[in-house]
């Protein structure tokens, strides 16, 4: 495979009018888990071939339980709450996925082995803290240095429920408290700010786990009773937001565009971007809205907009926007007037600290950028682009989310790109590239 990809071109207007996005990765790797929970054969439609579920997947075969793929049907035989197979000097590899990792822990505090977990150079370099210190109230064991992989995680016979405050707005600690929940006797109590909804929607209209949801106005709050055998299920698995943003955002920036972007998950806590850039002026509507076991689907279909105007953004929707920061700053910079963007500190414990790289690229771009107070942003919107200009984009961790924006960023704006570690992708959206070669992307 090369090195890198060469853009020198702009896509001048989109060439198809409607595309699939692949599954949601949220949920294909929640399918993965929790059917290997259950007491038989689950199959999951559509379900996201990547690197991060691939590691779900070998992980959760490693204790045990058959997994077979038909192209984009899964089907794994779950073996019950307590069906995996433990084994001495087990090691359990998450590569590049903090779902994966953080979630496969939680699963494992009945282990009656030490099992090592690690991942690749930019998992290691994450907080685990932030599910060690809930997992370990529960009753499981860790052996670690500063919170960080790789590590040693054993469960214990004496799991018991926990009561939980999760006040980092994390979907991640979140599911991971509510998974480690249903292999204890009693009722586990979390109080958790806003995030994604995703395990509580599965718990709840798949799995019929016993669980009470509160909205309240700043926290959340989940009562889960364990012990209860999770009976076999299927899934029809969306496809993935946060795969379509590239594509929402390209087609903003493009000339006279227009594209339906087909049956895509758009959970309320998953849309904050579309409402931000709705904000900016972006022309995005959804179609086609239909409900699905809890969670809502639809279509959507975006146009170039040639009017956007600058945003002063409260920290309200950042949570349901957090995997898209960068793609918004991308559309700050192209707007007329000074955006904001605060308390953001999240983006910097992500695959890469893209906060910070997010402020790297548009420097390169000529943009005036800077860092804030409270973690924030501040972006002051140019239409001129240096469009002579050579950027290489390297040393990025090979994060999935850098590329696929400096690819849009290249795509849309123009400029000479050379951008590094093409198989970066294959994390979240293995057909990222072909998909922007149809749509009319000169590629080298
Ligand atoms: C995810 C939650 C988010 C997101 C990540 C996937 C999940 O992280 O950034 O890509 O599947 O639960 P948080 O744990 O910070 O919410």
């Amino acid at each position: 495979m090369q090195k890198f990809i060469f853009i020198n071109k702009k896509i001048d207007q989109l060439k198809k009018k409607s595309i699939s996005i692949p599954g949601d990765k949220s949920l294909s790797i929640r399918f993965i888990l929790l059917s290997s929970l259950s007491q038989g054969k689950c199959t999951a439609y559509n379900i996201l071939k990547s690197d991060d579920v691939i590691s779900a997947i070998k992980n959760i075969k490693k204790l045990g339980i058959k997994i077979i793929m038909k192209k984009s049907r899964c089907e794994v035989y779950g073996k019950g709450l307590y069906g995996y197979k433990y084994k001495k000097n087990l090691v359990l590899d998450a590569g590049n996925s903090g779902t994966t990792a953080r979630l496969l822990c939680s699963t494992l505090i009945d282990a009656n082995y030490p099992i090592k977990i690690t991942g690749d150079k930019s998992l290691v370099k994450r907080d685990m803290n932030r599910i060690i210190q809930p997992l370990k109230m529960f009753g499981a064991r860790f052996q670690h240095s500063n919170g960080k992989l790789p590590f040693f995680i054993k469960g214990s016979q004496f799991i018991k429920p926990i009561n939980y405050i999760e006040n980092l707005g994390s979907a991640q600690v979140k599911s991971a408290v509510m998974i480690a929940a249903l292999k204890t006797f009693g009722v586990t109590k979390i109080k958790s700010l806003p995030s994604r909804n995703h395990t509580e929607l599965l718990f709840k209209n798949v799995l019929n786990i016993p669980i009470k949801i509160n909205k309240k106005k700043k926290y959340d709050s989940i009562e889960i009773k364990g012990k209860n055998e999770i009976r076999p299920f299927n899934y029809k698995i969306p496809g993935d937001i946060s795969s379509a943003a590239f594509f929402i955002v390209l087609t903003i920036l493009s000339k006279n565009s227009k594209l339906i972007l087909r049956n895509i998950n758009i959970n309320p806590s998953r849309i904050g971007m579309i409402k931000i850039l709705k904000r900016m002026g972006a022309k995005i509507n959804f179609l086609n809205k239909k409900k699905y076991k809890g969670e809502i689907n639809g279509d959507i279909l975006v146009q170039s907009t040639k009017k956007l105007k600058a945003i002063n953004l409260n920290s309200s929707l950042n949570s349901s926007a957090i995997d898209e920061f960068l793609l918004i700053f991308l559309v700050a910079s192209r707007c007329k007037g000074i955006s904001t963007f605060v308390n953001l500190s999240e983006l910097n414990k992500k695959e890469s600290k893209r906060l910070d790289w997010g402020i790297k690229i548009l420097k390169m771009m000529n943009v005036k950028v800077e860092k804030i107070k409270n973690h924030g942003i501040k972006i002051w919107g140019n239409k001129y682009f240096p469009n002579k200009k050579e950027f290489v984009i390297k040393d990025y961790l090979k994060d999935h989310r850098i590329f696929m924006l400096s690819t849009v960023a290249a795509l849309s704006l123009g400029g000479c790109w050379k951008i590094y570690d093409t198989a970066s992708f294959k994390t979240s959206f293995p057909n990222f590239l072909k998909t922007l070669i149809s749509l009319g992307a000169k590629i080298k």
